[in-house]
């Protein structure tokens, strides 16, 4: 996994190529290289580590270039290193590479090209690709690339130039994200839309099997085997200064902050004035499949997996259709009982998270419609789901998920309510307090933000100091004590544990001890009393308790060291609130510590490797 980016035009290429490969750097960041074509010559530096060492590396041979390819690793085949870093480049030096994915075969075809003679420099897949287009180039580039693709298995996006045609960048897509910019008299291509933000939002998202080539005022579209195809162009209608930090000190902490407008945009349209309706047309699902589902089948990875789980509780209770919970990683090996009658909702921000494609792959291979959740507009994901349900967080940057998880929140909230309407489960006095609620909540959450960042930043202080934390809360809560204690560890690098609250006593008890921090969450009435005889349990063993409740809940403030109030919601939207506090308390803890959390170790952002 990796982010790559290409520039061709009239301007010098490596700022627009530094500056794209900083917005990728989410996509990884163990080392970064770039090639620019100038003078007549493929000039390539690479460097391992931060970008900030390519930068340092490259010099005044470099200025003049008006057409460049750039790189940000991830490593997956070789360790990060220079050598290893891309661009890579054929035996002459004349064709190079950028490439995101994984070369299944490389095995082979490397073995064949070094029987031809091919001397290799790296440990990486991606290098059979430029000796690959050296042995098939007979003096056209889109000719080579062309056929090397198609002896290509496994996922790519990927870039090629040759210093003999200076006018053209070759990209081929298969399974890995790539997305072209339309400029005047300049074109881009990039991993993501931000990286090229800042110049263009008409882009064209490459399908799988297609290859563009780029020159200065022309992009051409075709299949691999050279079909002509008709782009389709998309006005992206983010707003720049998103894909920016705005004055804050991590991307992180400004996403947090972006969480009241995420959640705004993500209920815009879609509930009616008089709050009595969920209106979701722009998602194509016929109300008649709604009617007639016996199964849904909720299925994505990591904190796009807690929000599904939060869909699951929702799901049941509001539409009263059973629900299927699963990480998508194991999803495909336990033969999934799945069919037609069965709705698959994958939920990723990204779109492009492998192990969540594979499995609803394996779930449209056995019959089962697809209804995507995603933030990423062309995402594989949305593009291969049968309906879509965008979450209008906008570009999500940080490493650690934050408003993509809360507007995933809202969106498994509309889902619910509107399946429950259109089978009938759902009272309409429900309903309408439920959305009245949910017109209040971005307010609501702008006021936790506002009012619990600064008493939030004093207990991190405290759990920095600590190496094991716990969350504990039972049905809602405990699906977001999930998502508290992964954002916890992620970036902060303390051991943190989730446990339904009733859970704990089977054997997890055994580790707490004086002053081990309990985070309990206790917002829904009904379990409110069974979840503070748990925080009993912990207290009594001296533990560090910091309590999470809802405003008009005495009790729970008499069990805890510390307690935050949430404003009172309706009680199936408490996880949207109370996610806030558990991020800020991670994003502080982890700042307390040193750590850099906007690119936590041995992470990457999207994860389209299995
Ligand atoms: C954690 C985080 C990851 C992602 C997971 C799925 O903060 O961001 O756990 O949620 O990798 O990614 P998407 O949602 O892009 O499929």
């Amino acid at each position: 996994m990796c982010g790559i980016v290409g520039y061709i035009g009239h301007k010098p290429a490596l700022p627009i190529l530094i500056e794209g490969l900083k917005k990728l750097e989410y996509r990884g960041y163990d080392s970064a290289g770039v090639a620019v074509i100038q003078s007549g010559t493929a000039r390539v530096e690479k460097s391992q580590g931060r970008l900030a060492n390519l930068e340092g590396k490259v010099n005044g041979d470099f200025s003049d270039g008006v057409i460049g390819i750039g790189h940000t690793r991830w490593a997956t085949h070789g360790r990060p290193s220079d050598t290893n870093s891309h661009p890579h480049s054929d035996c002459t030096g004349k064709f190079v590479v950028i490439h995101n994915g994984i070369i299944e075969n490389y095995v082979q075809l490397k073995e064949v090209l070094q029987q031809h003679g091919h001397v290799f420099k790296s440990q990486t897949d991606t290098e059979v690709i430029p000796h690959l287009v050296e042995s098939y180039y007979k003096g056209d580039l889109v000719d080579a690339v062309r056929h090397v693709a198609k002896m290509l298995r496994g996922a790519y996006a990927l870039a090629v130039m040759c210093q003999d045609e200076p006018d053209k960048i070759v990209a081929v897509k298969e399974a890995s994200p790539l997305v072209i910019g339309l400029g005047e008299g300049e074109n881009f291509l990039a991993s993501d839309i931000p990286a090229i933000l800042k110049h263009t939002r008409r882009v064209i998202a490459l399908e799988e099997g297609q290859m563009a080539v780029l020159t200065r005022d022309s992009v051409t579209l075709t299949t691999v085997d050279g079909e002509p195809l008709t782009p389709k162009i998309i006005d992206v209608n983010w707003d720049p200064g998103q894909a920016e930090r705005g004055g804050y000190a991590h991307f992180m902490l400004k996403e947090i902050h972006e969480q009241p407008q995420a959640i705004r945009d993500t209920l815009i349209g879609r509930i009616s004035d008089d709050n009595t309706q969920v209106i979701l047309p722009e998602m194509g699902l016929p109300a008649e499949k709604a009617r007639t589902l016996r199964k849904l089948a909720i299925v994505a990875c990591g904190t796009a997996s807690h929000a599904g789980f939060v869909g699951r509780y929702l799901i049941e209770k509001l539409a009263g259709i059973p629900v299927e919970w699963d990480i998508a990683s194991e999803y495909r090996y336990r033969d999934p009982m799945v069919d037609s009658d069965t709705l698959f909702v994958a939920i990723s921000q990204s779109g492009e998270t492998a192990d969540t494609l594979a499995a609803m792959r394996e779930a449209k291979r056995k019959g089962a419609k697809v209804l995507a959740i995603t933030n990423v507009v062309g995402s594989s994901i949305a593009r291969e789901a049968d309906w879509v349900l965008y979450t209008w967080a906008g570009p999500e940057i940080a490493v650690a998920s934050t408003k993509a998880y809360t507007t995933q929140l809202i969106t498994v909230t509309l889902l619910a309510l509107w399946l429950g309407q259109q089978n009938g489960r759902l009272a309409a006095t429900d309903a309408k307090e439920i959305i009245t609620s949910l017109r209040d909540l971005y307010t609501q959450a702008a006021y936790v933000l506002e009012h619990m960042e600064e008493p939030i930043k004093e207990v991190a202080a405290q759990i920095a100091r600590k190496e094991d934390v716990f969350f504990i809360g039972r049905n809602l809560d405990y699906a977001v004590a999930l998502e508290g204690q992964l954002k916890l560890k992620e970036i902060s690098y303390i051991h943190a544990e989730a446990y339904a609250a009733g859970e704990l006593k089977h054997g997890t008890l055994a580790l707490i001890t004086r002053g081990v921090p309990v985070i309990a969450l206790n917002t829904q009435p009904e379990l409110a009393e069974k979840t503070i005889s748990n925080i009993q349990e912990v207290r009594a063993r001296d533990a560090y308790v910091i309590g999470i409740a809802v405003e008009g809940d005495d009790h729970t403030k008499h069990h805890c060291d510390e307690v935050f109030y949430l404003p009172r919601c309706h009680k199936l939207l408490a996880p949207v609130l109370a996610v806030l506090p558990l991020q800020m308390l991670a994003y502080y803890a982890a700042t307390a510590r040193g750590a850099d959390v906007d690119k936590p170790r041995n992470l990457a952002k999207s994860v389209t490797v299995e």
